[in-house]
């Protein structure tokens, strides 16, 4: 789950990171008084899960709390790509002396963590380490060490700090490194890490990405980080049911077990989809092992109430578990769903028992349910199913 900054602030605040007070605000009432709360110079910023903020006009400066009104006004309602801006922060004003960049992220290429580090910040990462890969330190993190002060001391060196500025910006990734670690974060940024006037170093914007699966069983807390609005309301029901679904925009419904499986199936049906006017797969559901008749009934139940969906392909693969299972499991996910149950099924069982599980299926005889021999034959049905 990725966080807003807002989010991201009080967490860095939490561990003792230095930032600058902020409150966010949902109004341009809301933002004049958190301006005055706050007092001087503020910043008003698009809280939105995408970077470029400020080259799309999200960040603005106001000197007192009418410009802050006037900010808020402007952003608010900002579609920053493809983001439609709700909420702003409204944070204290910053003299800024530099700009740093500093992250800590998960390398699983590597299977370890890896430290970005720069002391030319403010600028998008990505375009530093194009054009200039000697500006950017990455220094790999041990897992089972961590960032200690040594590791930071050493991190801010390789990325060419000032002597006279290693110690106290060292102080600063270790506290980053321990929300990075106590939150099970796999992405913790901060563009920029800043040099103020008064020679203090300050978080201005921080990214951070938490591990969901660190999150169900460590941390129950970050639930409430969750921005259930914003979810895809088909994806929110799926999570709610624990199913493993991500929502496409195409109209052929797809239900199959292994994610390698439910891969390949969204390619033959997209292969498939070119021959009957350019349909596609509208999902990713991977009901797993077991497919017992609530999972696929509560898939079916998520898939049917896109109201995109034309037709469903169930492309399932008996491994361990039998096709006798999965036949009985669709033969009573359609009974339990009734007249909700209206889009046509096209059923395509391999392996374990299949002759047995196509038989319960064609003893059952439900008129939305067409089975096909094969994958490429089921998934050319559903396609010209989807397309009438
Ligand atoms: N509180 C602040 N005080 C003064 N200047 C700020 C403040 N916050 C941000 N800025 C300035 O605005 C620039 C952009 O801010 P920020 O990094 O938060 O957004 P962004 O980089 O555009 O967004 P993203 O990081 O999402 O791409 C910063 O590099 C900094 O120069
Ligand atoms: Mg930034």
């Amino acid at each position: 789950m990725d966080l807003y900054e807002y989010q991201a602030r009080d967490l860095f605040e939490k561990y003792g990171v230095p930032v600058l007070p902020g409150i966010i605000a949902d109004t341009p009432e809301e933002a004049k008084a958190a301006a005055k709360k706050i007092g001087g110079v503020v910043v008003v910023k698009a809280q939105v899960k995408t970077g470029g903020r400020g080259k799309a006009g999200g960040v603005k400066v106001a000197k007192n709390a009418d410009e802050a009104y006037e900010a808020a006004k402007a952003i608010l309602g900002l579609d920053i790509k493809g983001h439609v801006v709700q909420r702003v922060m409204v944070a204290a004003g910053a003299s800024i002396e530099q700009e740093f960049y500093f992250s800590v992220l998960l390398d699983r290429s590597n299977r370890s963590y890896l430290s970005l580090c720069s002391v030319e910040g403010g600028m998008e990462i990505e375009q530093l380490a194009v054009e200039k890969p000697e500006a950017l330190a990455r220094v790999e993190v041990n897992p089972l060490t961590g960032i200690d002060k040594d590791k930071a001391v050493e991190i801010a060196t390789a990325a060419k700090f000032p002597a006279e500025l290693v110690d106290k910006v060292a102080d600063v990734f270790v506290k980053l490194y321990d929300v990075y670690q106590g939150e099970g974060a796999t992405l913790v940024e901060v563009n920029p890490l800043i040099l103020d006037g008064n020679g203090n170093i300050i978080a201005l914007d921080g990214k951070v990405t938490l591990d969901d699966n660190a999150s169900e069983v460590r941390h129950p807390e970050h639930e409430e980080l969750e921005d259930k609005g914003a979810a895809d309301p088909l994806e929110a029901k799926a999570k709610e049911s624990g199913l493993n679904y991500v929502k496409l925009d195409g109209e052929v419904g797809i239900i199959g077990n292994g994610a390698g499986l439910v891969m390949s199936t969204l390619d033959v049906v997209a292969y498939a989809g070119e021959n009957h006017g350019g349909v596609k797969p509208a999902n990713f559901l991977d009901i797993g092992g077991g497919a017992s008749a609530t999972v696929m009934a509560a898939g079916l139940d998520v898939i049917l109430g896109d109201p995109q969906v034309k037709s469903v392909f169930v492309n399932v693969f008996g491994g361990i578990t039998s096709c006798v299972a999965v036949a009985d499991g669709i033969v009573k996910a359609l009974e339990i769903l009734g007249d909700t149950a209206t889009k046509p099924l096209v059923v395509r069982l391999d392996g374990n028992q299949v002759e047995e599980g196509r038989a319960i299926l064609a003893a059952a005889n439900h008129p939305l349910v067409t089975l096909a021999a094969g994958m490429d034959e089921g998934a050319d049905k559903a396609a010209e199913l989807a397309a009438a």
